[in-house]
């Protein structure tokens, strides 16, 4: 693998705002390790940044979802011998709906993939990092996060946890040459939303709007971690809306995210 650039690691990158970050990284010159569920998708990606840029791609199939995933993706590059300098934490999934209604099992996974495979990987990766001292990890929230948000309960939850979790080990790590960022996209025009159930296509209709490419979220995110941004949100608008929430008693954003994803189901 070609090292100058050191080896950038990017999860959930089969599609949407993670292919972009891999076409962003190759470009830069650097190494890659991808990772997703999809080998085949991953596999053309590959063959397409080595046409490009003539990119070394190792290719990861590991489900992120599984307990036990994040150890597995650990040992593979561990037994390549492959030293991870750019750590993407982008991989996630939604489920949309009455919390009480969805499979349990569909929850446990999402939060595995949202919340504990993110954290192991910040923790294994991060601290090879640290023993280096030099390292940066960019991890994917939502502006989800910043407000509690009805029949998207534990998905806004699982990333008000990656906001707050990446915040503190930013902190954590930022004596020992370690940068950690954390981005909040709000609806962008990926799978995502078209990956969610039958009553989750309403959702969509009202995401269409505004929605941000892929791209310019993924340029954002690589700008804003380099840069060394402790956290921020992706889009002006996004942004607003997100902070001035803040200002807003908690009762009241409650009430007011109800009704707006209630009246969104019901489109
Ligand atoms: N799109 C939006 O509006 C939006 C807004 C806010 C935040 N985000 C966040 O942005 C990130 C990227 O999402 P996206 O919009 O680009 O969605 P996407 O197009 O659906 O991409 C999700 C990626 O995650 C991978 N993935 C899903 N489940 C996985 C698993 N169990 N193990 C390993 N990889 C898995 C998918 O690959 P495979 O299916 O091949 O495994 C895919 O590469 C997510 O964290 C999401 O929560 C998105």
């Amino acid at each position: 693998m070609n090292r100058s650039q050191g080896v950038a690691l990017v999860t959930g990158a089969s599609s949407g705002i993670g292919l972009e970050f891999a076409r962003l990284l190759a470009a830069r010159g650097h190494a890659l390790v991808l990772v997703a569920r999809s080998t085949s998708k991953l596999e053309a990606l590959a063959r397409e940044l080595d046409a490009a840029h003539g990119t070394a791609v190792t290719v990861a199939s590991i489900d992120l979802g599984l307990p036990g995933g994040s150890q597995q993706l650990w040992d593979f590059t561990e037994s390549q011998g492959i030293e991870i300098e750019i750590l993407i934490n982008n991989a996630g999934s939604g489920l949309y709906g009455d919390h009480i209604a969805l499979d349990p099992a569909k929850v446990g996974s999402m939060l595995q993939l949202n919340i504990l495979s993110l954290s192991e990987l910040c923790q294994r990766y991060g601290a090879a990092m640290a023993r280096r001292g030099r390292g940066w990890i960019l991890n994917i929230a939502s502006t989800a996060a910043y407000q509690p948000t009805p029949y998207f309960a534990a998905y806004g939850a699982s990333k008000a946890y990656v906001l707050n979790f990446s915040e503190a080990l930013a902190m954590e790590l930022e004596d020992q040459g370690v940068i950690v960022s954390c981005l909040s996209p709000g609806p962008s025009d990926t799978a995502f939303f078209s990956d969610l159930d039958q009553r989750g296509l309403a959702i969509e209709a009202l995401a269409k709007a505004g929605r941000r490419s892929a791209r310019s979220v993924a340029e954002v995110g690589l700008v804003r971690l380099f840069a060394g941004k402790l956290s921020s949100i992706d889009g002006r608008m996004n942004a607003l809306k997100a902070r001035s929430l803040r200002l807003v008693p908690r009762a009241l954003v409650a009430r007011f995210s109800k009704d707006l994803m209630k009246a969104t189901a019901s489109i």
